[in-house]
């Protein structure tokens, strides 16, 4: 059920039940971390595999010692910097993070989510959430309420409804290796604040057989439909003649006839304004049984390298 109340929300946690939460990035699907029963329903229901692990979401970085020890001194710079909001930091787990939520590693990934709902939420209770995005493994992430209840409809007793997410794009993940901060996932900030706070990050969002952060699987964040990606999209289209085609746009339509479906992202051409745009657009081409979808490559600058992270694992086989 989709609702905007508090208590049924934490009521459910408490039954160890798991529920739907907004975030500023996208919806999570989100239980008691400290339980392996509830963190054991989430896998299930995302069809997740267990060496994945989740995120945790705390209420501030005051709660930090509910889940972590030894916070490097960067990590307490970007903490103070970008929390509440889209930065997950992975450091060492203490012992009352259960190793389902980490997939066995000692380490665990924590934010602090930048949502009134559900810092609220997070503030009324004595646990934190683990939550992974609310969408089954490896398609595309929700970002409104009603996202998530085309998803999990009859699994979900408690979707707490936060309007639509203001970035639209998962947090950006960093580590910390040997006392150097490492990028493990592009995200709603961009690399360049980051390395504005504590200088040159070490890159590893790639895809890797056991991968570091395996929301870098190379095939992820994907609809049914198929879809390329291109510079040219005038180009691309020409190999898909009299076929049934939608076009995903950064800031303009291009000339083509009325049975092409075309998505703009950001008239104005900002690129946050698209990010927040992106998976809404995504859903909506996926719905109208097109035989592909083609997206544009964005700048490959700030935002724009996240976007075209994601549309890059989206158009994977
Ligand atoms: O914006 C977000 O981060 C959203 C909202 C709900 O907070 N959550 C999200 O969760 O995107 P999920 O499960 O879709 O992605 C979590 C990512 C995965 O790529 C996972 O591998 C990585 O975090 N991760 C979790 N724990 C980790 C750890 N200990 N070490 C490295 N990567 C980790
Ligand atoms: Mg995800």
């Amino acid at each position: 059920m989709i609702t905007t109340h508090l208590e049924q929300a934490k009521a459910a946690l408490l039954r160890d039940d798991i529920i739907a939460i907004p975030t500023e990035t996208v919806y999570g699907l989100a239980g008691n971390a400290y339980h392996e029963v509830a963190v054991e329903k989430i896998f299930k229901l995302k069809q997740r595999p267990f060496y994945n692990p989740l995120i945790v979401h705390i209420s501030s970085a005051a709660a930090l010692a509910e889940v972590a020890v030894e916070v490097p001194a960067q990590a307490k710079i970007l903490a103070q910097a970008f929390w509440p909001g889209p930065l997950t930091m992975v450091l060492k787990k203490n012992e009352r993070i259960p190793a389902l939520v980490t997939g066995g590693k000692d380490t665990v990934a924590v934010r602090v989510p930048n949502h009134p709902l559900t810092l609220s939420l997070l503030a009324a209770l004595d646990f934190p959430l683990a939550a992974p995005s609310a969408n089954p493994f490896g398609s595309i992430s929700p970002t409104s309420a009603a996202h998530v209840d085309a998803y999990f409809k009859d699994d979900l007793e408690v979707i707490l409804d936060g309007g639509t997410c203001e970035r639209g794009l998962e947090s950006t993940i960093i580590g910390f290796e040997e006392d150097k901060a490492i990028l493990y996932r592009l995200g709603a900030i961009a690399v360049e604040d980051i390395e504005a706070k504590i200088g040159k990050l070490g890159i590893k969002n790639k895809s890797e057989q056991a991968p570091e952060a395996p929301g870098m699987l190379l095939k992820h964040y994907s609809p049914a439909t198929d879809m390329v990606l291109s510079e040219d999209v005038l180009g691309a289209m020409q190999a898909f003649e009299r076929k049934k085609i939608g076009l995903l746009l950064f800031q303009q339509e291009v000339e083509a006839g009325d049975e092409v479906v075309q998505e703009v992202l950001s008239p104005s051409g900002d690129l946050a304004g698209a990010a927040k745009e992106l998976y809404a657009a995504m859903h909506r081409l996926d719905h109208l049984g097109l035989e592909v979808i083609i997206a544009e490559r964005f700048p490959d600058v700030g935002l724009g390298r996240t976007i075209n992270d994601r549309l890059q694992r989206a158009v994977e086989k």
